[in-house]
């Protein structure tokens, strides 16, 4: 009789057998303290160029990083965090992910007050919002035998915060508290406003000025279309530097392929991307062919992976040549309209779009805009945004039109479907 244990085995084994202890793509960042999230961080140096000279002044900055979801803001963020707390022991570095429903004072004193754990006061404003404070958590921790109640508890959409009256004015006293023992001042770190709707955003920094102006160094992430774009414009001067993150070229994608698989393969830690052991369990040209499947996005990248080496391993493969990926792709592609759970018109329009291959606010027809029910194209840019979140489209960078194009994968029948081997996708490889 099998068993559970006997199938666990068999799992463990089947990632043993493609030389790895386990499947290295995560689909959200690691932790900020995760030392496989330093080792697999690619990329980024000219951004993080920019913000570490800003790190050199005294005067205290602002910071927007924006771009489409899953692009690696919360990546960079993070990136740049777990380097300033090493090299700005004096400096205290915070990080939340913007909870719903708060506005940013009370999210930036929450994110400050849970790294102050010794200052009663801190911990006060953390109990009258309701949220359990470091001993508190402590015995909750025992109590589920997990550490991250904290986070997954701030995370949940719908836990009621006590919000405080006076959140600004509670901010600043927090700040001051913290920059006497901290000379080197105070990074509020607010990640994932690209999970907000464009209003919301414009409403919440429009009430955050005041504190965006105040003692702290901020870095905030976002999406840039819509609203956010607008405000960029318009509050010209809020923020110091607005680093764009786009696509990552060809080079440095499968230098991130290396370093991912290089964090999780057994006695094999070559890193040298001209050595074909490498990129081991992939050959060399599959490992390519993945790369440019991943179009430099790297939650793309993330997902795909792990579902290529997830079947990989149930097909009890021992390398990932074309025809392995070609599985996997396939497998992912079906993952990926499955979570991407689309409505009937969505779902309409992904396949119009994948028929045309491009869709252009400058060429659509009105017969073709009248076919998919809506009026305008701008009607249409919800839905379109709808399917590049759920990496199914991308809009293409170009300055004079919006254009849309179809992310495709292998599908059960390659032959079938046109490949995005011809599209824009070839000036891309040329980096
Ligand atoms: N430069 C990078 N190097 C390695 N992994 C990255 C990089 N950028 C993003 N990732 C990974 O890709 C996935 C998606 O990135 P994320 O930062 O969550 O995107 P965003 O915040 O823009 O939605 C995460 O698993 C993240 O760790
Ligand atoms: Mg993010």
């Amino acid at each position: 009789m099998t068993t559970g244990e006997d199938i666990f085995d068999q799992a463990a084994g089947n990632i043993e057998g493609l030389g790895l202890t386990e499947i290295p793509f995560t689909e959200s960042p690691l932790d900020l303290e995760s030392e496989i999230r330093d080792r697999v961080f690619t990329g980024r140096e000219k951004e993080l160029r920019q913000v570490f000279n800003l790190f050199q002044s005294r005067e205290r900055r602002r910071i927007l990083v924006y771009g489409q979801i899953g692009i690696g803001k919360s990546a960079f963020l993070l990136e740049v965090l777990s380097v300033l707390r090493r090299k700005r022991p004096k400096m205290l570095v915070t990080y939340i992910s913007l909870p719903a429903n708060l506005d940013l004072a009370t999210t930036a004193l929450i994110a400050v007050a849970r790294e102050m754990s010794d200052d009663d006061w801190a911990q006060r404003q953390l109990n009258e919002m309701g949220i359990p404070t470091d001993k508190a958590l402590r015995d909750r921790t025992v109590e589920a035998g997990a550490n991250n109640i904290f986070t997954a508890k701030l995370s949940e959409k719908n836990v009621p915060i006590n919000k405080l009256q006076y959140s600004t004015i509670s901010l600043e006293t927090l700040i001051e508290r913290a920059q006497k023992k901290y000379t080197d001042g105070v990074l509020i770190a607010i990640d994932d406003l690209d999970k907000r709707n464009p209003r919301e955003v414009r409403d919440l920094m429009h009430d955050a000025q005041g504190i965006l102006k105040g003692r702290a160094w901020f870095m905030l992430t976002g999406h840039p279309q819509g609203t956010m774009g607008d405000l960029l414009t318009v509050e010209r001067g809020l923020f110091d530097l607005q680093i764009p993150l786009k696509e990552l070229d060809a080079k440095t994608t499968y230098q991130m392929l290396v370093n991912y698989l290089n964090s999780a393969r057994i006695g094999n830690d070559c890193s040298d991307p001209n050595n074909p052991n490498s990129v081991l369990p992939f050959t060399q040209e599959a490992a390519k062919s993945f790369c440019m499947k991943s179009r430099g996005k790297p939650r793309l990248f993330n997902r795909l992976g792990s579902k290529v080496l997830a079947t990989a391993a149930d097909l009890q493969a021992e390398k990932i040549d074309s025809e392995v990926l070609s599985q996997g792709l396939k497998a992912a592609s079906r993952t990926l309209r499955e979570q991407a759970a689309l409505n009937a018109k969505e779902e309409q329009i992904r396949l119009f779009l994948e028929q045309r291959g491009l869709l252009s606010d400058e060429e659509i027809k009105i017969e073709e805009l009248e076919q998919l029910g809506v009026r305008s194209f701008s009607e249409l840019m919800p839905y379109l945004e709808r399917l590049e979140r759920a990496d199914l489209a991308q809009q293409s960078d170009r300055e004079d039109a919006t254009v849309y194009e179809p992310i495709l994968l292998p599908a059960a029948n390659e032959n079938e479907l046109p490949d995005s081997d011809d599209t824009p996708m070839k000036s891309y490889l040329k980096d």
